[in-house]
């Protein structure tokens, strides 16, 4: 290019440039790699949310004295199965819950959440005071789930292991995210039924402790959102749904996340 007339001087002025240069890339790099590996950021995966979730870490903790499942199962029967309680759900509580739950579903049709041609789950329906108002605005394709059954709105299964396919629901509404044992299981097993695109809505309590019957408590969303992997926010707010102050919608992402990411243990 600019010919040979430098060609003999411009090492001269190069090589203590290039070499102070070299030096200092070098310096930089170790630099970085050392801070690096001082300051690791940690991947989070099932396995570490659960644990942190279960040291109470992250703003979510497991409660204590819940020695095994049976006795995490036996304990949430005896709430379900109180007929006194049954006969308060289904007589004198049920008007007004249903009409605040189709509220609640109205308002996330005007979101373009939930619409009448929606496959809708509630999870820990109890007698289905969700479902009747989600088929009340309009959603006919809507079934609840809990432990024990209560024809013809709810099915019996446990949150821990849906008793439905994969990407089986379009839309799903739970308002026991307390009642988790197993957090981590809870939202895996949304996840796995709500298909790509579909949306979950979750009530939570993050400011007051909820009853005697919980298995969790939630002290900020950022653990809640932490879990699920596959979805990405739509919106936080506030509501005043029978004791839970708060409205935490999710969507399940279209294309999977990096699967390499995902502890394959965190799903059985
Ligand atoms: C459930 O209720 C039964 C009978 O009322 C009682 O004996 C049992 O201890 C209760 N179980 C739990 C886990 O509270
Ligand atoms: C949904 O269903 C409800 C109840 O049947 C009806 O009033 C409403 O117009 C429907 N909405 C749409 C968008 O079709
Ligand atoms: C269902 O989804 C789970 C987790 O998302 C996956 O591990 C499993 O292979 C899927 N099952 C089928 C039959 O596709």
């Amino acid at each position: 290019m600019n010919g040979g007339v430098s060609n003999s001087k411009l090492p001269l002025l190069l090589k203590p440039f290039l070499l102070s240069f070299f030096l200092s890339l070098s310096i930089l790099i170790l630099f970085l790699a050392a801070s690096r590996s001082l300051s690791p950021t940690p991947i989070p995966s099932l396995a570490t949310s659960a644990a942190a979730a279960a040291a109470g870490g992250g703003g979510l903790r497991i409660r204590k004295g819940l020695h095994s499942y049976d006795a995490y199962i036996q304990l949430q029967l005896n709430k379900t199965l109180n007929p006194k309680l049954r006969k308060l759900w289904k007589t004198r509580d049920w008007d007004r819950k249903v009409r605040v739950f189709a509220a609640f579903f109205r308002a996330l049709t005007r979101r373009g959440l939930l619409s009448n041609s929606s496959r809708a789950l509630s999870i820990g329906a109890r007698v289905g005071q969700e479902v009747e108002a989600l088929r009340r605005v309009g959603v006919s394709d809507s079934i609840g789930m809990d432990l024990v059954p209560s024809p013809p709105l709810v099915v019996r299964g446990d949150f821990h292991a849906q008793p439905f396919p994969n990407a089986s629901f379009d839309f799903e509404f739970s308002n026991v995210f307390d009642h988790a044992l197993y957090p981590e299981k809870f939202v895996g097993e949304i996840e796995r039924t709500l298909r790509p695109g579909g949306v979950c809505v979750l009530h939570v309590s993050i400011s007051k402790r909820a009853d005697k019957y919980s298995a969790n408590d939630l002290y900020s969303v950022a653990p809640l959102v932490a879990l699920f992997r596959e979805s990405e926010v739509v919106g936080v707010r506030r509501v005043d749904g029978f004791g839970l102050d708060t409205e935490v919608v999710f969507r399940k992402k279209m294309i999977r996340k990096n699967k390499k990411k995902i502890n394959p243990k965190g799903t059985d």
